[in-house]
């Protein structure tokens, strides 16, 4: 096959801080997808594109050829409207698990293509999978039936969806460029675009237990998906959230969904209800539904059937008991005062050294280690008291996880400034 493009006169036309053209972008994505752009090109490619960026029309152009490498979802069946939400990641965030039922219980179905956790941040199948009997994996026409009937669907996506993203994502894993924003952005909303969803929440994360450190850089980050959704037809809208502490009092896999059907029983940690709630208040929104509290079907019950419904039509026993670490180690407060400090980076690396996480993507991860927090930034607390309980299947995980908890806590006597939770809104 004779190539439209040399691949080198692309990584020339970007490290020499050019536009890349239509056509540049459209063949590099398929060539490279068919093998005919090498490892090692694509790798110099990503890497000037993190060096000297895209501009708006590029970055559109580069999602849409890599929605174009595979196959496109399409709901327009459904006789409900679809919302999809999704976090760029964080420690205990395991706010998908409530959300996903609440918001099919107020009439809105939502196919929720998930991903499993990769360092220090969980996955939504990882911790599903600590439910007896559940699966992750459905053809097409099996979540199109469970939308139909359930209303709410949380599975992995198929090879078939974004294939050039898949392919692209593992070698910006090992080459230095997961960090640009520009193949962030496309990266993510070429599959939620792909997967064909017609209202999209973006919960983007902030601090240290995030992918964007910094304010200004999830700010950018938010407005450029904002903007790729919006002009892909996807009603798109992004909530910038606090991630310097964790989400709720549980990081780790079963016992973040403990933590879940709290929620959905009524009860719960007040951070995780009100991000739940806010989350199914704007896709509501999106998708046009207005009318309907959110907050009532959590009192009422009916987010609980629907997750109910949702765990046993992917083969779950919601009534089994959830796996139980054998081996728990307790941390204790060493000074009195105030809580300033609850490092989310820190307490993410300490779950996954327990085994909640893996290393490399073919790892196993074990659904009984994690974290329990018995204090949050802002409470008061006496020397020796519990702050932290370790759970993992081996206590020989305990040193270790307890290296990455050194500097995880802080307490004094000054005034405690909280951070609110919802730190902005981004729309079109
Ligand atoms: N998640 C993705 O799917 N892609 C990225 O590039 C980063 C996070």
């Amino acid at each position: 096959m004779t190539e439209s493009f040399d691949a080198v006169d692309v990584i020339r036309t970007k490290r020499d801080r050019g536009e890349l053209s239509d056509g540049q972008i459209d063949w590099v994505i398929d060539a490279y997808t068919r093998g005919a752009v090498a490892d090692e090109q694509m790798s110099s490619l990503a890497m000037a594109i993190l060096l000297n960026g895209m501009n708006r029309r590029e970055i559109a152009r580069w999602t849409a050829a890599m929605i174009a490498s595979g196959e496109r979802m399409n709901f327009a069946k459904l006789s409900r409207p679809t919302a999809d939400k999704h976090s760029t990641g964080g420690v205990g965030d395991k706010i998908t698990l409530p959300l996903a039922p609440l918001v099919a219980a107020c009439g809105v179905a939502v196919p929720q293509l998930s991903g499993r956790g990769l360092g220090h941040t969980g996955g939504t199948l990882d911790k599903l999978e600590s439910i007896p009997g559940w699966r992750a994996a459905l053809s097409n026409d099996e979540m199109m039936q469970q939308l139909e009937d359930v209303g709410a669907v949380i599975c992995a996506a198929g090879d078939g969806l974004a294939p050039a993203d898949k392919k692209l994502y593992a070698l910006r894993d090992v080459t230095g460029t997961v960090e640009a924003i520009p193949l962030i952005a496309s990266s993510i909303m070429s599959k939620k675009i792909a997967e064909g969803t017609g209202a999209l929440v973006l919960d983007v994360k902030v601090g240290t237990g995030a992918f964007m450190k910094d304010l200004a850089d999830a700010r950018e980050l938010a407005s450029t998906m904002v903007a790729l959704g919006t002009d892909a037809g996807v009603r798109t809208v992004a909530l910038l959230t606090d991630m310097s502490t964790p989400l709720g009092l549980t990081a780790g896999n079963a016992l973040e969904v403990r933590e879940s059907v709290e929620v959905l029983a009524g009860g719960g940690p007040s951070d995780v209800i009100e991000l739940t709630v806010a989350l199914a208040v704007e896709m509501l929104a999106a998708a046009g539904v207005t009318d309907i509290d959110p907050s009532e079907k959590l009192r009422d019950g009916s987010a609980m059937d629907a997750w109910r419904q949702m765990i046993s039509a992917q083969g779950g026993d919601p009534d089994a008991p959830l796996p139980v670490a054998p081996e728990t180690h307790v941390v204790t407060a060493s000074l009195s005062g105030t809580l300033t400090k609850l490092d989310a980076l820190a307490i993410g690396v300490a779950a996954w050294r327990l085994g909640a996480g893996r290393a490399r993507k073919e790892d196993p991860v074990s659904p009984v280690a994690g974290i329990e927090l018995h204090a949050k930034p802002g409470d008061t607390i006496t020397a020796g008291q519990p702050l932290l309980t370790l759970h993992a299947d081996d206590p020989t995980r305990f040193a270790r996880a307890l290296e990455a908890l050194t500097d995880a806590v802080e307490t004094n006597d000054t005034q405690y400034e909280p951070t609110p939770l919802i730190i902005d809104r981004i729309t079109a």
